[in-house]
């Protein structure tokens, strides 16, 4: 009997628009050197290692944001581009634009800041630009005429944006934007991983228009690839003891069958047809081949039957982290 070879690495297609992306985005917020958000600093030096090898790889997706590091991030990608002489041919970037430092989320402020973005990144077009986190304004203020969405369509109609998409957190925000069938694209995070599966809904309701939908953070920002004695946070705060023991519950069947959790944790995202692209964050050039490897781990159908039968969240992780 013949066997179907799928290859983890082929293209998929990006929505309905015609564009192909590799199945995994290189995320760049660590890059930003935040060290309140990830607990950690990045140097210069290693996060343009890093995009380098990234575009000399399989992988040659940047997912990077204005407000990572207010810029820093965009700045290290700008680097290791002007270094590459521009973006290659077959890479894709992307980035997102919001509210600045001071939580203004105006139209002009995006405007501001989108022009900063391709400054910093020293390109004249991006090829997927998101509107980002858009539950630090109203859904009024961001469709309001002159207001950041509107700001962003103009940018695409005079060919500076590829495309269109809505990237954040909370389930019932992100549902308003796709509901409004203007986004080709879709990007949530920590909502959709071995721990927490909240953004279901919003899957299937971006799917049902046939949206491009990334999944960012698979591993919920770090546990689930440095474990929770190395890393205890889940969507970048400390993670509660009942999360803690539920990681080594999956620890212990991913043992069991000689597989590094890490693999079950990317592939429980890569597997999914709905998922056009995972977005993994990385701050190191040798992550780059981790990933690949973790992509092509084998993974046994009775492993996932195992992991199929451990509990997981379905409320929103972020949900006390502003308060
Ligand atoms: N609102 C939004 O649109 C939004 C929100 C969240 C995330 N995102 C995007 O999605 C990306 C992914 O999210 P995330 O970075 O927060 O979380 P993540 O992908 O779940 O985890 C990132 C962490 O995993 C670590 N890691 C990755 N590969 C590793 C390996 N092979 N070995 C050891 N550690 C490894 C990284 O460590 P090192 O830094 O040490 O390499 C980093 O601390 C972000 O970077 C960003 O681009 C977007």
């Amino acid at each position: 009997m013949s066997q179907t070879v799928v290859d983890p690495l082929a293209r998929r297609p990006f929505g309905k628009t015609g564009l192909m992306v590799p199945p995994i985005a290189v995320g760049c917020a660590p890059l930003g050197n935040m060290g309140d958000t990830f607990g950690y600093d990045v140097a210069e030096e290693d996060a343009v290692a890093t995009i380098l090898a990234a575009l000399d790889s399989p992988i040659p997706y940047i997912d990077t944001a204005a407000h990572y590091g207010d810029g820093e991030s965009e700045r290290r990608v700008g680097l290791a581009l002007r270094e590459r002489g521009g973006l290659p041919g077959n890479a894709i970037l992307e980035t997102k634009e919001g509210r600045d430092s001071t939580n203004d989320y105006s139209g002009e402020t995006v405007k501001r800041r989108m022009e900063r973005s391709l400054q910093l990144l020293g390109v004249d077009r991006i090829d997927i630009v998101y509107l980002h986190d858009q539950e630090w304004t109203t859904f009024e203020n961001a469709m309001a005429p002159g207001g950041p969405v509107e700001v962003l369509q103009k940018f695409r109609d005079e060919g500076v944006i590829g495309y269109l998409g809505v990237a954040g957190g909370p389930v019932p925000i992100q549902m308003q934007y796709v509901e409004t069938g203007l986004f080709d694209a879709l990007i949530h995070h920590n909502r959709y991983t071995l721990l927490n599966r909240s953004a279901e809904p919003l899957i299937e309701a971006a799917a049902a228009r046939g949206m491009a939908i990334l999944n960012a953070a698979p591993y919920g920002s770090g546990m689930l690839v440095k474990g929770p004695d190395a890393y205890p946070r889940y969507a970048y705060q400390q993670a509660p003891p009942e999360m803690i023991e539920r990681v080594r519950q999956f620890q212990a069947v991913a043992d069991r069958y000689g597989v590094p959790l890490a693999a079950v944790a990317l592939q429980f995202s890569t597997r999914d047809p709905r998922m056009t692209a995972t977005i993994v964050g990385m701050s190191r050039p040798e992550r780059i081949a981790d990933t690949l490897r973790y992509l092509a781990t084998p993974i046994p159908d009775a492993l996932w039957e195992e992991i199929a039968s451990i509990p997981y969240d379905t409320n929103d992780p972020e949900a006390n982290r502003f308060k």
